[in-house]
């Protein structure tokens, strides 16, 4: 394929489509939505207007780092302080499907519908990729993106029209067209990292307490993984408790999954081989975060399992 022809015809066909109109878009830091505001950005300039929303899902420094790399290409991001309005939509919820729901609720309805309202855009610039449709479309998985595949009509229930133009690529494509627009190698080399963000590795009940735990040791696979060449690794929480010992005395503990994969299109992927010291450093470091006492390495291929937990 021919991405730097492909860069252009999208961005031919984002103005064609906005015409005269405003738009918006949440960058979440991933390549998907980074690449859509580029190309969002060479299509419309300042009529695009690009958001990152805080769900309270993310990674330790995670917006300040977004809005710094997009600064430094000189595309203007807005942060937004969502958290709250995500933490009380997922309080008490134990159901996958429920806590994915929720978030489509409150990213489209509560958050999106009133910066839609309050910014005047029509249209929404949105980083679905041909997986995410796939998936969705066979009932793997209800992705949070891609509501027009879902049956919903996006104008209808939340007021505002929604282009993808990533919807005939799998991520291996997207990273392509990410190196045609010169995107740093931070954000075109990036893991991918799910929407629904930290919030797909919590097992049971999203709080911020959870949320603290899986954070931290989503910190440590994050650096102890960095070389591995996988195409994702992560942390998990589990609900399940395990009995341990610290400081000499008898804990009834977290349990915390590491996973590492490889895959070219998260079609389909099977466990890293990684070192034993290198997990020996990991299960170190990890049942040192206050609270978890057990590490476990996740060998399941996808599948049958996917790729997240939730
Ligand atoms: P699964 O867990 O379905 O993941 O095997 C396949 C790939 O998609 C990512 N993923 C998501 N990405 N919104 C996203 O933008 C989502 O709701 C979502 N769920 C999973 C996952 O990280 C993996 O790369």
């Amino acid at each position: 394929m021919d991405y730097q022809a492909w860069v252009e015809k999208k961005i031919a066909e984002i103005r064609l489509a906005v015409g005269d109109a405003t738009a918006l878009n949440a960058l979440s830091g991933g390549v998907d939505s980074s690449v859509v505001t580029v190309l969002g950005h060479r299509a419309l300039g300042e009529r695009l207007k690009t958001v990152f929303i805080d769900n309270a899902l993310m990674r330790e420094g995670e917006p300040e780092r977004v809005v710094s790399m997009f600064a430094q290409m000189e595309i203007p991001v807005d942060r937004i302080d969502s958290r709250k309005a995500f933490l009380d939509a997922l309080a008490g919820l134990t159901d996958p499907e429920e806590k994915r729901c929720a978030i489509t609720d409150t990213f489209y309805r509560t958050v999106f519908g009133d910066l839609v309202r309050s910014s005047g855009a029509k249209y929404l610039l949105h980083g679905t990729i041909l997986t995410d449709i796939e998936e969705t479309v066979a009932g793997i998985k209800r992705q949070h993106n891609i509501l027009a595949q879902m049956g919903i009509d996006p104008r209808e229930e939340y007021g505002y029209h929604i282009l993808e133009p990533l919807a005939d690529l799998r991520k291996d494509g997207v990273r392509e067209v990410a190196r045609v627009l010169g995107l740093p190698a931070a954000l075109s080399e990036r893991i991918p990292f799910p929407g629904p963000a930290l919030a797909t590795r919590i097992v049971g009940e999203v709080t911020t307490e959870r949320l603290d735990t899986v954070r931290a040791a989503t910190t440590i696979v994050e650096e102890e993984l960095a070389d591995s060449g996988a195409f994702q690794y992560m942390a998990v929480l589990l609900t399940d408790k395990a009995t341990g010992i610290r400081d000499g005395r008898r804990e009834f503990g977290e349990i915390i999954v590491v996973r590492c994969i490889h895959s070219v299109d998260a079609r389909e992927a099977t466990a890293v081989e990684l070192p034993w010291d290198l997990l020996h450093r990991l299960c170190e470091r990890i049942t040192s975060i206050p609270g978890v006492n057990r590490c476990l390495y996740d060998l399941t291929p996808k599948p049958p399992a996917t790729i997240e937990y939730v």
